[in-house]
């Protein structure tokens, strides 16, 4: 009966039952145990005998090394009363606390995050960026990136094959391997077999270098769905932030392209530094970002990579605009356009390339259908469109550099523009940079000797719709309304980790006098005059390294090689927004 009144029996059996749980918790209070985990490294580790310890509400428990990481420290203790912390203790000094954290946490009820030693908040509030656009293909969902999170990730190799690594930074074909560990909340990923190689082109002589780490297919094994990824140094940008924030405004706006986490490295036990991770562009990257991926089922076709160089300071001299220069087929070849990932029937070829720059030679003026067929053109002007408002100064409009066109499936006649490694942007510069904030994309380096430029432009409905997301990005996205927030939570988020980056011993060459002497002779070239300015890459070479973290967030810095992040977002947006008389 529903409504029945409980019989007494009822009662005392559920006294009974409470009572039973009582006892059953107050006694896993006394002997169940949590495990506590904590990443970091100790202090001159091969000097003493140190370990880390956790102390709890005073008393403190030993942890040991994790079988699985030579940075990771585990153990079973109580669970907290009041507060506990990670300290330091010498076992040859009656395990007197070397030292400890500078603050305590709170009692967690349940096996700890893998924690890292001195980082109080571990998971932050960044508020999402609002989504301008659809997305124009479906991408797969992955938890590779979490906002808010910083992982960890220790490679082992080696070392003599390291140092031939880190000695020899040109060699673009030089690749170590080695087992690597990802850490990140209550995950602790091992890999082995990683192949680990420098990456970038120009910043191989930074003193901090960028890698990438491929997983081999054969594991079975991926990243979070990825198989290849890439760890920027960041280098270059002393706020730490403009690769982050361009990555996810470039998603925001519906384009394919990678996300963006913030990833603390360590390479045998050794600080590294604070990098990016972002995914580079090859399989499964293809295939998650496309066909959702299904590997067995999507038909891929050529991605090229734009590279500018070709034979651009000598002659020949062909460079990755899209330009067209005739029928024979080997000034195509000449490095500029690089085939990154082949086709699915392991034919790669230039000659779709090549039918596209010829249809863009004589593109029509009247025929969207036809450009239609020839290029996903959203793809296009949201591209152009984050060019001119986020001041790309190492892609398209200047350099013909820094993209990449991907037919769209096998034997596809369209192919979709990604813009990629946009370092160099937002107020960070190798041209004029008042040129670029004018407002009126006909100042913008460049944007109008651009073939693909010239010829959208040429077609009413492209300009007039090209404007109008200049105008959407400057009022909805690319505001300091919705972006200073966002921009103010990554700082406070990453702000010790910089620290802690820039009082780091590097391991690159740290040549910049070769770099710097080979920027000038290189860039002074008649084919980028009115694109490079010389005094601005003067004052980027001259500049101290690093600016101060907030005034590289904030500005003004006294450069003109470089703003404030967010004086450069305030200043785009103004100024395309009063050229449009908004
Ligand atoms: C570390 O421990 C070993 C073995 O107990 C001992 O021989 C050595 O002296 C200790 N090192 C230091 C720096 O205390
Ligand atoms: C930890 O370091 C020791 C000594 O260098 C090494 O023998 C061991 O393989 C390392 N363990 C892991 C999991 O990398
Ligand atoms: C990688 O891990 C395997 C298996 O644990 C081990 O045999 C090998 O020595 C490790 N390699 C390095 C470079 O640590
Ligand atoms: C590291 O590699 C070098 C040469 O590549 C080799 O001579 C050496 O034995 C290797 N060391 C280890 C510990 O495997
Ligand atoms: C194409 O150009 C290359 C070098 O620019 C030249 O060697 C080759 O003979 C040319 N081929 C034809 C068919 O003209
Ligand atoms: C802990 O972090 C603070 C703040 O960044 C720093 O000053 C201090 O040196 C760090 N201590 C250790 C042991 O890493
Ligand atoms: C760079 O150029 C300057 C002036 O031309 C020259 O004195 C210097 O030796 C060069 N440095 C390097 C590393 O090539
Ligand atoms: C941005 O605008 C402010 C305010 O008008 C101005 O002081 C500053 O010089 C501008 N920065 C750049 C790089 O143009």
């Amino acid at each position: 009966m529903i409504f029945g009144r409980p019989s007494t029996k009822y009662y005392r059996q559920r006294l009974l039952l409470f009572a039973l749980c009582i006892t059953v918790t107050t006694s896993s209070l006394d002997t169940n145990n949590i495990e506590y985990r904590v990443v970091g490294t100790l202090p001159e580790k091969s000097q003493t005998n140190d370990t880390i310890t956790v102390v709890i509400d005073d008393a403190p428990y030993p942890l040991s090394l994790s079988a699985n990481d030579n940075l990771t420290y585990i153990g079973s203790a109580p669970i907290a009363k009041k507060e506990y912390y990670y300290a330091h203790i010498d076992p040859d000094n009656d395990n007197k606390v070397t030292s400890r954290e500078p603050f305590t946490r709170q009692p967690k009820q349940s096996d700890t995050d893998y924690e890292f030693y001195n980082r109080s908040q571990a998971y932050w509030d960044i508020p999402t960026l609002p989504h301008l656009y659809d997305p124009l293909y479906h991408r797969k969902d992955s938890d590779l990136h979490l906002d808010g999170q910083i992982g960890t990730i220790h490679i082992r190799a080696n070392s003599t094959d390291l140092m031939n690594l880190h000695g020899n930074p040109l060699d673009e074909d030089a690749f170590v391997t080695g087992n690597m560990t990802f850490i990140r909340g209550q995950e602790l990923l091992t890999f082995e077999d990683v192949e680990v190689e420098l990456s970038g082109r120009s910043s191989r002589w930074n003193p901090k270098l960028s890698y990438s780490v491929k997983i081999p297919k054969e594991s079975g094994k991926s990243l979070y769905g990825y198989r290849r990824i890439k760890l920027r140094s960041l280098f270059t940008d002393p706020s730490y932030i403009r690769e982050a924030l361009i990555y996810h405004i470039i998603r925001a706006t519906g384009l394919p392209t990678t996300d963006f986490s913030y990833v603390r490295l360590y390479i045998n036990d050794q600080p590294v530094g604070f990098f990016g991770l972002i995914e580079n562009f090859k399989n499964p990257w293809l295939v998650n970002e496309f066909g959702n991926g299904e590997e067995s089922d999507y038909q891929q076709g050529n991605l090229y990579q734009a590279r500018l160089v070709g034979d651009i300071f000598g002659p020949g001299g062909h460079i990755s605009d899209l330009g067209y220069y005739g029928e024979n087929t080997t000034v195509y070849e000449e490095g500029q356009y690089k085939i990154k990932e082949d086709p699915s029937d392991k034919n790669p070829s230039y000659k779709p390339l090549i039918e596209l720059i010829k249809f863009l030679a004589n593109a029509p003026t009247d025929n969207l259908e036809e450009w239609e067929k020839h290029f996903n053109m959203e793809s296009v002007l949201r591209s152009m469109a984050l060019e001119i408002i986020l001041g790309f100064s190492d892609g398209y409009s200047t350099f013909a550099d820094n993209y990449y066109l991907y037919q769209n499936g096998l034997n596809a006649e369209q192919f979709i523009y990604i813009p990629a490694d946009v370092d160099i942007s937002m107020g960070s510069s190798m041209s004029d940079m008042s040129q670029m904030l004018t407002g009126d994309y006909h100042t913008f380096p460049g944007f109008l000797r651009r073939p693909l430029v010239k010829q959208f432009l040429r077609v009413p409905e492209y300009k007039q719709r090209f404007e109008e997301i200049l105008q959407e990005l400057a009022t909805y996205l690319v505001n300091p309304m919705i972006l200073d927030p966002i921009i103010d939570a990554v700082a406070d988020m990453i702000r010790q980790d910089v620290e802690w980056d820039e009082n780091l011993p590097r391991l690159g060459k740290t040549e910049i006098d070769i770099l710097a002497n080979q920027t000038i002779s290189l860039f002074d070239d008649e084919k980028l005059a009115g694109i490079v300015d010389m005094d601005t890459i003067k004052d980027a070479l001259e500049r101290p390294q690093p600016l101060p973290f907030d005034v590289a967030v904030n500005g003004p810095t006294g450069h003109i090689s470089m703003t404030g992040v967010k004086e450069y977002i305030a200043n785009s947006s103004r100024a395309i927004l009063e050229f449009y008389d908004k």
